[in-house]
């Protein structure tokens, strides 16, 4: 199964679409304080980790916490969806600007899984096609990855994959 080994120092950006599992892939690989999520910074700024209007805000947050870390040379995850290139044109900026090695670690698990998770959860209540749109922007982007910026480009594309994968760091 496939391995990943990621710097000391990098960013590292999870893409997938609504109950693709990074929250999840993110707590058992990483540690809380490397987490930046998307959700959290909702969560601060309004109160509410699904409220949509709070999302500039919330990446505004998102983007100086990120902005310090990296300045601190501490790796970093962004759980976020990330599925559109210009959500993911700030990350590799910031990355950039500390010199960080950007890694973009893609959770493809299919849109029947991430329907049928979602379905099981109060706080995500949208139309299939958001799911579907997601899934969409993401293949579309998928081979553009390193010409963003992306030093390593991992795309698990299927639970088994996400299950089987392990993640360490290289010193
Ligand atoms: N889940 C699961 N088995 C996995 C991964 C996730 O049962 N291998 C469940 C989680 O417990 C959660 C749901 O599926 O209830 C969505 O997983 P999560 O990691 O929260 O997905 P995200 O990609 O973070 O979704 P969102 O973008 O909506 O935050
Ligand atoms: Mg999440």
């Amino acid at each position: 199964s496939a391995a990943i080994t990621v710097p000391d120092f990098a960013l590292v950006v999870l893409i997938g679409a609504s109950g693709a599992g990074k929250s999840t892939f993110a707590r058992r690989h990483f540690r809380p304080t490397e987490i930046v999520s998307s959700d959290a910074c909702r969560g601060i700024v309004a109160d509410d980790e699904t409220d949509q209007g709070a999302t500039p805000d919330a990446f505004a947050l998102l983007n100086a916490i990120l902005d310090l870390r990296l300045k601190n040379r501490r790796l970093t995850v962004v759980d976020a969806t990330n599925v559109r290139p210009d959500d993911r044109r700030k990350l590799v900026e910031v990355a950039r600007r500390w010199h960080a090695l950007s890694v973009a670690i893609v959770l493809d698990s299919g849109e029947d899984v991430c329907r049928a998770r979602n379905a099981a959860r109060p706080d995500r209540v949208f139309g299939p096609h958001v799911i579907r749109n997601q899934m969409a922007s993401l293949r579309r982007g998928l081979r553009g990855l390193p010409r963003e910026g992306f030093r390593q480009v991992h795309a698990l594309r299927s639970e088994a994959e996400i299950a089987a994968v392990t993640v360490s760091r290289q010193r």
